[in-house]
């Protein structure tokens, strides 16, 4: 089992290249088999999740070959299979694009419900309603485990989504992508990575309108194409870097990113005394190691991320004063604060509201990673810490962060990876 350990209190200083985005890439990979043909997918990230999706194409008759570390060739001539069941599906969540990728290009799919962080229920609920308004026939087997999907045809539908989910506006953006006639998705979500999406589906050859706004409009159309198609940055690791430097003072250069999709965490960033310098593809972040209290709530795009919240209480917790953060998109996405208080923040919880009270320093611990952000949260706190801070669980890190150890120590940082014996 792999641990980072980190000597804390370190100033970060420096610059730091963010990958391609893990949530754009976990929707174009199964995508790219909509076609039949050869995609290539260019800067994406090397993390665990990538590596999964590639073995479940693999095993449903893809050929899927990487050209450099960042760049995989996917040809789904040979794929033959709709049935998608295996270790590697369940292993994460984004599985669930392959009901639509299938259901899209074979009228059928057979997939297991994924697994990935786990915070509070996760229902697919809504990808399925809309499946079902576009004609499948959706049966839930094994008290709920696999999904089997199938249409004699798939005809376009007027979807109004009760809660605007990323999952469900890209599940049913890819599958109306192929179906007979025009599907309009209200209500939809407008994360970065769905535009991605969009436009990778587009350059295929679909006809694809309005993603980014809440009304998307999908022409279905016969058949798709391959396509050369570079994803963009990730959002969420940038902001992690951010806040890290946030956090433990410093001067960082965030680059090879979209300033834009940065805005709601670097107008927080400034309201919480930090100095934000923006040009094309980069944030630069300059603090001083002293925060101020804010409060945030979490908000689908263009409002604060959830995808950001813990790493924002690891720096909420060094800020003087009393912060709130109110999470408003997952219903159980505090689990993490167990670890945070091991050292030494004093994070109080009442449902969805954390209460944060700035301390003026933490302790280092051992900690566990808990999901992919609780574990982002723990290194940030770790930097800030006093003393030696062990982080277990890395696999939960791994899953969406690229060399994070290799990035922050390039910074600065003081960490490293070890292996430890169980
Ligand atoms: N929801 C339903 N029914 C559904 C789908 C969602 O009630 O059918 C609810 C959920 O319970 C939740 C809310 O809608 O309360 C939002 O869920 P959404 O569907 O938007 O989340 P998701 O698509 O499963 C993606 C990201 C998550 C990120 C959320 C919100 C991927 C693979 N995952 O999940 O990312 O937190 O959107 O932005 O894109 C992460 O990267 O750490 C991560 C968890």
């Amino acid at each position: 089992m792999d641990q980072l350990v980190i000597r804390g209190q370190r100033q970060l200083k420096g610059e730091v290249a963010i990958s391609g985005a893990k949530n754009a890439a976990v929707a174009i990979i199964p995508a790219a088999i909509m076609s039949g043909s050869v995609s290539v997918i260019e800067n994406l990230p090397c993390i665990e999740d990538v590596t999964s999706l590639v073995k479940t194409l693999n095993a449903l008759g893809a050929v899927c070959e990487f050209l450099d570390e960042r760049t995989l060739k996917i040809d789904s001539s040979f794929v033959d299979k709709w049935e998608a069941t295996d270790e590697s599906v369940r292993k994460i969540r984004a599985s669930y694009y392959l009901m639509g990728a299938l259901l899209g290009r074979f009228k059928k799919a057979v997939v297991a419900m994924p697994g990935g962080c786990n915070f509070g229920s996760r229902p697919i609920n809504l990808h399925l309603k809309g499946f079902r308004a576009m004609g499948a026939e959706v049966i839930e087997e094994r008290g709920g485990e696999v999904i089997r999907l199938s249409a004699e045809r798939l005809h376009g539908a007027n979807i109004f989504l009760d809660t605007a989910s990323v999952g469900a506006t890209i599940n049913l953006m890819i599958a109306a992508a192929r179906a007979d006639g025009t599907t309009v998705i209200e209500n939809a979500a407008k994360e970065p990575h769905i535009v991605d999406t969009a436009n990778f589906l587009n350059m295929m050859g679909a006809k694809i309108r309005g993603a980014g706004t809440d009304v998307i409009r999908i022409h279905g159309v016969e058949s798709l194409s391959g396509a050369e198609y570079m994803i963009i940055p990730d959002q969420i690791e940038a902001g992690t870097y951010m806040l890290a430097a946030a956090a433990c003072g410093g001067d960082v250069t965030v680059k090879n990113i979209i300033p834009k999709h940065m805005d709601s965490l670097s107008a927080k960033l400034e309201e919480m005394g930090c100095r934000i310098i923006e040009g094309d593809d980069f944030v630069e972040v300059i603090s001083d190691g002293i925060l101020k209290a804010v409060n945030v709530k979490t908000m689908t795009y263009p409002g604060f991320p959830t995808d950001l919240q813990p790493q924002m209480s690891a720096a909420l917790a060094k800020a003087k004063g009393v912060s709130t953060l109110t999470e408003n998109v997952w219903e159980n996405r505090f689990q993490y604060v167990n670890q945070l208080r091991r050292l030494g923040c004093d994070i109080s919880i009442d449902g969805r509201v954390a209460t944060i009270r700035g301390v003026d320093s933490f302790t280092g611990g051992e900690v566990n990673a808990t999901d992919l952000r609780a574990g982002a949260a723990l290194v940030i706190a770790g930097l800030a810490a006093k003393g030696e801070t062990h982080i277990g669980n890395v696999k939960y890190i791994d899953r969406g962060y690229e060399k994070i150890e290799f990035k922050l120590r390039s910074i600065g940082a003081d960490i490293e990876r070890v292996r430890v014996e169980i």
